[in-house]
């Protein structure tokens, strides 16, 4: 079994395994990581077998500030901005790479961008301060399923694949981080998440205008699929079929389902966020026909977690 309390003996160890090109799993603010030393090709080539993910959808480097992020990219004003204001966070920023950084071409799959973010979970921070390299880590699922928001969801995942699974409990904020494109003088949203488009404008002093095809053919995590369960989800649902499981939002919940889930019963988005993906996992236990979602509202989190919402509804 390769979950292990993330003490700082076991975050040390994990290091080493790093160090030495094996893959480990960690928590961070948003969802488990499979992480990986981004500078080494065959470790990160762990990776993309151990998720069967597709070789063109990148990776996102985790740093431990600006200063290393500088390392690796073309730090422009504008995310020197970002940086200074939402990191450490939950916030990627696509920047121009730097040849000469030495991350590996498989991690940001031949492009000349690179995604970094500052992760703030303290086990995500004692992992870089141990290891003193990048970590290229997407999110610990198979490729195209759910997130991972606790140890035991990565280990359902992934099972002995990681050296080892360090576990901090359940991620704070439980949804994927916000990918930010700066690469000319338009900022891009690539993908809604744990930091809310509103909070990005305001510092930003304007609104992000629709994502440009380019980025979205570069941002695979755009695809149409994906953060899916086995049973199929029906939207906006108002009313529950007693086969159907529901996930339901606010006080007013219909009855008669053959399962439910609030993930807020006071109609807080931010609490709602949080549950979203382990509740999607035990709903998908359920043995319904079918997972029945009630309307959630589009702002602050909103819109991430309707994003995902719909990913996961449009079953391959
Ligand atoms: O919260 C998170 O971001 C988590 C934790 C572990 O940090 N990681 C995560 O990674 O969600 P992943 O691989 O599941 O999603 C990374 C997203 C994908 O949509 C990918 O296409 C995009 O970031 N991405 C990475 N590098 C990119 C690049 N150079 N250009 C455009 N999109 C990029
Ligand atoms: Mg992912």
């Amino acid at each position: 079994m390769p979950v292990v309390p993330a003490t700082e003996k076991a975050i040390s160890e994990a290091a080493e395994a790093l160090a030495r090109g094996d893959i480990v799993a960690f928590p961070t603010e948003t969802v488990y990581g499979l992480g990986a030393n981004a500078l080494d090709a065959r470790a990160v080539a762990k990776v993309f077998a151990a998720k069967e993910r597709p070789r063109f959808n990148p990776l996102i480097v985790h740093v431990s500030g600006l200063a290393e992020a500088a390392r690796y990219a073309v730090v422009t004003d504008t995310a020197r901005i970002l940086a200074h204001a939402f990191w450490p966070g939950p916030l990627s920023l696509v920047l121009k790479k730097r040849p000469s950084g030495g991350i590996c071409d498989l991690v940001t799959t031949g492009l000349e961008t690179i995604a970094l973010r500052a992760p703030a979970h303290p086990v995500a921070q004692k992992l870089l301060a141990a290891v003193k390299l990048p970590i290229a880590a997407p999110s610990a699922n198979r490729s195209g399923r759910i997130s991972p928001t606790s140890a035991a969801h990565v280990e359902a995942e992934l099972d002995d694949r990681p050296a080892v699974i360090l576990d901090g409990g359940s991620c704070p904020l439980g949804i994927e981080s916000t990918v930010v494109a700066l690469l000319d003088d338009t900022p891009a949203l690539l993908r809604p998440g744990a930091l809310p488009r509103e909070a990005i404008e305001l510092v930003l002093g304007a609104s992000f205008t629709e994502a440009k095809a380019n980025y979205r053919a570069a941002s695979p995590g755009q695809l149409a699929s994906h953060y899916a369960p086995n049973t199929a989800l029906r939207l906006e649902a108002t009313n529950v079929a007693p086969d159907e499981a529901l996930l339901a939002f606010g006080r007013e919940v219909p009855t008669g389902a053959r399962a439910t889930i609030n993930l807020s019963e006071s109609g807080n988005l931010d609490e709602a966020a949080a549950k979203l993906f382990a509740a999607l996992r035990e709903l998908d236990q359920a043995g319904a026909l079918a997972i029945a979602v009630m309307p959630i509202p589009t702002q602050g989190l909103g819109e991430a977690i309707n994003d995902r919402l719909q990913r996961a509804a449009n079953q391959r």
